[in-house]
């Protein structure tokens, strides 16, 4: 019931895009003036040097991180970092945000798994940024003590290799111990495209992926979907409703491309569809 519900929200947003695309004039995009792009220098940062957290089975299984290893229930998110990472590829896309209309979802559950299962393949180096400074949980669940956080970076209180930790070879977090109450000021800022820039030319991630915060609780994750080439919608089997995902498809794409759409929190087969 509850995928069918969630597949007949995703038809009905994806006709009403489709209409939408219909009207859409590129001349409208404002385009950026090149006195506005202001590209600092920054030095490659050596990946090796980034200190690293031994992540022990009981860790993993309290996160709720099922793809450190190959197993049966890494199936699904399996899929979906293969999904993801062709369609990234095949765009150019480098950035990743997983969101979701309100807390408690599954947002951080995601992007750490889709985290884990990115680094069992070693050819590649993902970042993955914790952007929802009201809620943070990442340092918390993986039990890793960082020295600061992204509101920090952002204040230029730190510089970002003193924030990353590395929880497997080729994956680090950027993530935060506190919560921070200037969070709107600090996803508005203009801070956040250059430290985010800047960290991609220090480290040459493949994909970064950014936990941010819900879709409807305020406008900072407007904003910040700014930011990244694509996004990922978490919904829950029990709570997310058809208008919220309706409402978040809408606004997601008006922003960005909408990667696909994660069921979660389903007792059923199927836990993922795609969009
Ligand atoms: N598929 C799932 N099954 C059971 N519990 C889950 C599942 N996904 C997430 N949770 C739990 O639900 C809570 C909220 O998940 P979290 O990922 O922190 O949500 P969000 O980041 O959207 O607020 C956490 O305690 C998490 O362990
Ligand atoms: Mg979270």
């Amino acid at each position: 019931m509850a995928v069918e519900r969630v597949q007949s929200a995703i038809a009905r947003a994806r006709a009403k895009r489709a209409g939408l695309e219909t009207v859409f004039d590129a001349d409208d995009i404002p385009m950026p003036d090149d006195d506005d792009v202001v590209i600092e220098p920054v030095a490659r940062e050596d990946w090796n040097l980034l200190p690293k957290s031994g992540m022990t089975a009981s860790i993993l299984d309290r996160a709720r991180i099922v793809t450190g290893g190959v197993s049966k229930n890494a199936t699904a998110f399996d899929m979906l970092r293969t999904k993801v990472l062709q369609r990234m590829k095949a765009e150019g896309w480098k950035r990743i945000a997983i969101t979701s209309a309100d807390k408690n979802c599954g947002k951080s559950t995601v992007a750490l798994n889709l985290g884990f299962s990115l680094a069992r393949q070693s050819e590649l180096r993902a970042i993955l940024v914790e952007a929802d400074l009201r809620r943070p949980s990442l340092a918390k669940v993986l039990r890793i003590t960082p020295p600061a956080g992204l509101a920090q970076v952002l204040r230029r209180e730190v510089p970002f290799p003193k924030a990353l930790v590395r929880v497997r070879d080729n994956l680090a977090v950027l993530a935060n111990r506190a919560r921070s109450p200037d969070s709107a000021e600090l996803l508005h800022s203009g801070m956040v495209p250059s430290v985010l820039a800047e960290i991609e030319r220090a480290y040459q991630p493949d994909v970064t992926i950014f936990d941010l915060p819900p879709l409807m609780e305020a406008d900072d994750t407007l904003a910040f979907l700014g930011n990244v080439d694509c996004a990922l919608l978490v919904t829950t089997a029990e709570h997310t409703t058809t208008t919220q995902i309706e409402a978040c498809v809408r606004e997601i794409s008006d922003r960005t491309a909408l990667a696909g759409i994660v069921l979660n929190k389903y007792r059923g087969a199927g836990a993922i569809t795609g969009y």
